[in-house]
């Protein structure tokens, strides 16, 4: 009988007798896949779980210390929290190319895991939040935009000296299976239903050359965008949203003042599979509403605007 009671007890069991008293690392992502992992490792084998976060400074609003809260404070889980902010925006440093972006983040983000998880000298184990579908993607082509820790430590990518098997525990599962057993285990109900975030984060909703400066703005619109969405039950109808940093400037007029500051998209899709999607026909009253708080609140922002581009032809994200 499926029930994710059933599926947690049958999973935890089939982990303890996978690593016996070995110690497993995982790389936590915020995302809802490697979340839940980590909640069921810990069930399963408590202490023997270290968990390294890596923080790329392209995080959405406070993501860090929701992940830090979450397992960290909350569950009580080993969380290792590295700041990688710096090198992330060094190794960005003007580059314009959204994929050599990719490829970059991508790169960089094995390589933090790896030392980090490379320091864990007592790790035998890898643990991936890979999901069904996963599988099936890896089988056939590589897009390029799969999730790049897990196609990396795949294809065995590790480092010779970190020999690790790897712990699946969601391999058989399809994403909503995956979040009914993320909240059985009590993993917050906005964390499990999140829409997803690309890889590569904020990198690829800066266009063009990735600043402290732009990501700065850009997670306080986002973040004004999401919690209206939220006040007006609209976050769960709409498929993913999202703010976009345009890094043009616009004259704007503020009491008697003059401003000529940046611009902000907002996007936001209904979509089914993520392959086709139809741009959201939000209220005009709620993008009205968010484009005010926008602009009045975050010095810097002077304009803003809402993507009605379906796809095709446009993309979901802009780069
Ligand atoms: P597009 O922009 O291709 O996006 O219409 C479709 C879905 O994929 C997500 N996306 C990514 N996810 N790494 C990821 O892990 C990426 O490089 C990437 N690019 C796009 C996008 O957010 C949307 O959900």
């Amino acid at each position: 009988l499926w029930t994710p009671g059933n599926i947690i007890e049958d999973m935890t069991a089939r982990v303890r007798q996978q690593v016996g008293e070995d110690h497993v690392v995982l790389g936590l992502s915020g995302g809802v896949d490697s979340s839940v992992v980590g909640a069921l490792l810990h069930k399963a084998i408590g202490d023997q779980l270290t968990c390294v976060f890596v923080d790329t400074g392209l995080l959405r609003h406070q993501e860090g210390d929701q992940v830090m809260a979450t397992f960290a404070r909350h569950m009580g889980v080993r969380v290792i929290r590295v700041d990688a902010e710096e090198r992330f925006l060094k190794a960005l440093e003007g580059v314009t190319d959204p994929e050599e972006k990719r490829r970059i983040i991508g790169r960089l983000f094995v390589e933090v895991f790896d030392e980090e998880a490379g320091r864990l000298t007592n790790a035998r184990w890898l643990a991936q939040g890979t999901i069904y579908p996963d599988v099936i993607e890896s089988a056939g082509s590589s897009t390029g935009k799969a999730h790049v820790i897990k196609s990396h430590h795949n294809v065995g990518g590790l480092p010779e000296t970190m020999k690790l098997g790897l712990v699946e525990p969601l391999r058989e599962l399809f994403k909503d299976e995956v979040r009914r057993i993320g909240v059985e285990l009590g993993l917050p109900s906005e964390m499990v239903y999140r829409h997803p975030f690309p890889g590569p984060g904020l990198g690829v909703r800066i266009l063009g050359e990735v600043k402290k400066e732009y990501a700065d703005l850009l997670r306080r619109a986002d973040h004004i965008f999401i919690e209206e969405l939220r006040r007006d039950g609209l976050y769960d109808q709409v498929s993913q949203a999202f703010a976009v940093f345009l890094p043009v400037r616009s004259v704007g007029v503020m009491g008697d003042g003059r401003r000529y500051d940046f611009v902000v998209a907002l996007r936001a899709v209904e979509t089914i599979d993520f392959m086709t999607a139809r741009w959201a026909h939000l209220p005009y009253e709620f993008l009205d509403r968010v484009s005010r708080r926008i602009i009045n609140e975050i010095p810097g922002i002077s304009r803003v605007t809402y993507d009605i581009s379906g796809k095709p032809p446009a993309t979901i994200e802009w780069e």
